[in-house]
């Protein structure tokens, strides 16, 4: 982002007078952050001269003609709710050639030059199609609480859905230890395992099963046997649901057949990390990146995602967002073996 040069400043201005009214939606699932980030879309479009139109229920709203004006008002306290006031949904109309002719030519008839998406790597899929059949320029921001995309060190909802879940373990801790039982917390990440490394990290877990570290299964198992601990102290072990063992269901079986005098419980936190009032650090985060995604649109950009990388705002295209994958650090899970020991 060049936002602040002398030249980037005047292309600002320039596309200030060419671009008169762009459209902001949420896609896919909803993270907590993701009305802090509407509001900061609209209100910096509005400074910019910009109409803001709000398409309710992401790509599905564009095909059913789901528009909303949106004025600096209707933005007005919503920072700290959490879910999404634009509603979202998971298009599969969109995925179609007609669908999408359909929602650009409902785009076009209200008079929608540029879009911002907020949402995962299928919302970025879907905007880069937009845009080579229809040439509608799309900015896409981060917002989903797995952290898995590319281009970006934290996505909107990360932190939040981390809190609520190490809350969670705080409570499940009290109850673990008055019963001397091993708990499995079964959390979110489909295909990543940023929450469960997190999460187990910080709510002290022995054992955590993520997608990317494989073999913990006969870790635990080892430990429990070394240890003794399945029946005598309590345990918390964190398994992301996208783990390679099919979840803390399944390894609560393994758990079983291996241990007759297991004393287990499962607890799955689901969707409840989906929700809540996002964090301070999911506020600014999502601040910053809605921010910054108007100013790429003024800048002439398209097809890319903002992200916050080492503290300074990065634009990766999506074909590079969409095609690449970003990794649990390797440091963190001998870290976190090493402490639960
Ligand atoms: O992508 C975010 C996420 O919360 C995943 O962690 C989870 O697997 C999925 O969405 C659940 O999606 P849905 O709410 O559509 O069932």
């Amino acid at each position: 982002m060049k936002a602040d040069d002398c030249s980037s400043a005047f292309f600002v201005l320039l596309c200030e007078r060419i671009m008169k009214r762009i459209g902001v939606f949420t896609s896919g699932g909803d993270a907590p952050g993701m009305n802090a980030c509407v509001r900061a879309v609209v209100r910096t479009a509005l400074y910019h001269k910009l109409e803001v139109v709000g398409i309710k229920r992401g790509y599905q709203g564009m095909i059913d003609n789901e528009f909303i004006e949106l004025n600096s008002r209707s933005v007005a306290n919503i920072i700290q709710m959490g879910g999404t006031v634009l509603k979202t949904a998971r298009c599969e109309a969109f995925r179609t050639v007609e669908g999408r002719a359909r929602a650009a030519a409902n785009l076009k008839s209200q008079g929608i030059e540029a879009l911002v998406c907020i949402g995962g790597n299928g919302s970025y899929t879907g905007a880069l199609k937009l845009y080579q059949e229809h040439k509608i320029p799309t900015i896409g921001l981060p917002g989903t609480i797995d952290n898995d995309l590319f281009g970006t060190d934290f996505t909107i909802g990360y932190d939040t859905a981390i809190n609520t879940a190490v809350d969670a373990i705080d409570k499940i801790r009290d109850t673990a230890d008055s019963h001397n039982r091993v708990f499995l917390v079964e959390v979110m990440g489909r295909d990543a395992g940023f929450i469960g490394m997190a999460v187990g990290i910080s709510g002290g877990a022995e054992g955590i099963f993520i997608p990317e570290d494989r073999g913990e299964m006969s870790r635990i198992i080892e430990h429990f046997k070394r240890t003794g601990r399945r029946s005598k102290a309590f345990s918390i072990i964190v398994v992301s649901e996208g783990d390679e063992e099919g979840g803390a269901k399944a390894v609560e079986k393994k758990l079983k057949e291996e241990f007759t005098d297991i004393n287990v419980r499962t607890t799955i936190l689901g969707h409840i990390q989906r929700g809540g009032s996002p964090t301070a650090k999911d506020r600014v985060l999502a601040s910053q990146l809605g921010y910054n995604a108007v100013l790429a649109l003024l800048e002439g950009y398209t097809s890319k995602a903002v992200g916050i990388q080492g503290g300074n705002v990065v634009l990766t295209d999506f074909e590079e967002a969409i095609g690449k994958s970003k990794k649990v650090n390797p440091d963190l899970i001998r870290m976190a073996e090493i402490l639960s020991y």
